[in-house]
């Protein structure tokens, strides 16, 4: 098993370049489905999801090649439209390929993925778009079998919640389909207006991107992908909260600042000074965080996955913060492990009532996923001696060079192979 050992209590200082974005890289993996022949990608992050993705691409019948952040992809003329149960299991993502494999093939057959530790996640959305589409399914024995017997026809969907799953599958559903398809209450995420560019660079035609409206006119064929990953705005996010818990002046470089705007506004409330350029944001962090109030919401809101990073700032303020989680019903099995390093965090519901406290102090403690992971590392940065977080393999599916990255900025921290 692997862990991360932490000791607290130096302030950071440097500057880290983030990488390109997890979220967006694994739906451009998926669109290449859409055209035979080589893609490019460049700016793609050493993360194991990215790994797993690959994964499913080469059961499909696809090869990957990785030279640095370069990924060089063959996608066959003839496919084998599948993602088996191992692979959805490991990473949700994969049931992404759903709409881009009924697409290209006019079939697929996708494990389903259940229930995870956000609470049981269902797809309901993804299928009720595609089938408007002209797609029908079947479920059996556990594994969800898809058809579009008389091709997919563009039409008008409207989703019921800005799903950015849903969102995906019903535009890789859609770029190929006959006709055009207007996606109403689309999700506005910047990964998906980088996928929508990765896509036109295929030869797709999709108006309104980055918008709640999406209109996708569909072509008869696509061309390979030469893209360039979208920067990671979590992977940012969390490096400067890492400068904000340490009382510490960090700059993170090769980022999008205005995607971070409601993130970066909590934490200027929550008494950080902040700068930022082109590319760049600088943050100086206080030597006690304020309390501040926020609730989780779809782009331009506050990021859910920046929610585990933000209480544990919050945890070591002054003052009692109260945030509300509006997207996962069940986000927070890191409260406990964050309560075992000494902080003040109660649950009511959806809403996290965190009442800050003087000072961590360090434990064995648990990343029971990417983000709660990295929350417990900023933790840990702040807590006085050790802590130790294990599991850290949740780490590296969202992060690369987590540690080298943190210790470049002046943190105690290393990692180590332990029995489990
Ligand atoms: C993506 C991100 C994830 C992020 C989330 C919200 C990837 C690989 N993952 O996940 O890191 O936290 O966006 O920004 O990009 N829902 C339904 N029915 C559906 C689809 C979704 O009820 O058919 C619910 C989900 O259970 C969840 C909420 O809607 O509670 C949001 O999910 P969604 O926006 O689809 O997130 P993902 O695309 O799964």
């Amino acid at each position: 098993m692997e862990q991360i050992v932490v000791t607290g209590g130096r302030a950071l200082g440097g500057s880290v370049q983030v990488c390109g974005a997890k979220n967006a890289v694994l739906k451009h993996l998926v669109a290449m489905l859409l055209a035979p022949g080589e893609h490019r990608l460049d700016n793609v992050p050493g993360i194991a999801d990215v790994d797993i993705m690959c994964r499913v691409l080469e059961h499909i019948g696809a090869s990957a090649r990785r030279d640095g952040s370069r990924l060089t992809v063959h996608i066959p003329d003839d496919l084998r439209p599948e993602a088996p149960i191992e692979l959805v299991r490991k990473m949700r993502a994969s049931i992404l390929v759903l709409g881009a494999l009924l697409a290209r093939a006019g079939e697929a057959r996708v494990a389903l993925p259940g229930g995870d530790d956000f609470g049981s996640r269902p797809i309901d959305m993804h299928l009720d778009g595609l089938e408007a589409l002209g797609a029908t399914f079947e479920l059996r024995h556990g594994v969800l079998h898809a058809a579009a017997p008389g091709g997919l026809r563009g039409t008008e969907v409207t989703l019921e919640f800005p799903s950015v799953g849903a969102t995906e599958n019903v535009l890789f559903g859609a770029v190929m389909a006959q006709g055009t398809t207007v996606i109403s209450n689309a999700a506005r995420e910047p990964e998906i207006a980088d996928l929508a560019a990765a896509l036109s660079s295929m030869g797709a035609r999709i108006d309104g991107a980055g918008t709640s409206t999406m209109q996708i006119h569909g072509v008869g064929e696509m061309a390979p992908m030469d893209h360039r990953v979208v920067p990671d705005r979590l992977e940012a996010g969390t490096y400067l909260i890492a400068g904000a818990i340490t009382g510490g002046e960090v700059t993170v470089e090769r980022c999008v600042p205005s995607h971070l705007r409601m993130e970066l506004r909590k934490l200027e409330e929550a008494g950080c000074e902040i700068e930022t350029g082109d590319d760049w944001v600088r943050l100086a962090g206080p030597e006690r965080p304020q309390a501040v109030g926020f609730s989780t919401l779809p782009y331009p809101g506050f990021h859910t996955d920046m929610h585990p990073q933000m209480v544990a700032l919050l945890s070591v303020a002054e003052g009692t913060s109260v945030i509300t989680e509006n997207i996962y019903e069940a986000r927070f099995r890191y409260v406990g492990e964050l309560n075992r390093l000494g902080a003040d965090v109660t649950l009511e519901g959806q809403h996290v009532l965190i009442r800050g406290v003087e000072a961590l102090s360090g434990c064995p403690v648990d990343a029971c996923d990417i983000r709660a992971g990295a929350a417990m590392v900023l933790a840990g940065l702040r807590a006085e001696g050790y802590t130790e977080v294990a599991n850290a393999n949740h780490i590296d599916r969202g992060y690369q060079r987590f540690v080298p990255n943190l210790e470049a900025l002046g943190a105690d921290i290393r990692r180590e192979t332990v029995e489990a």
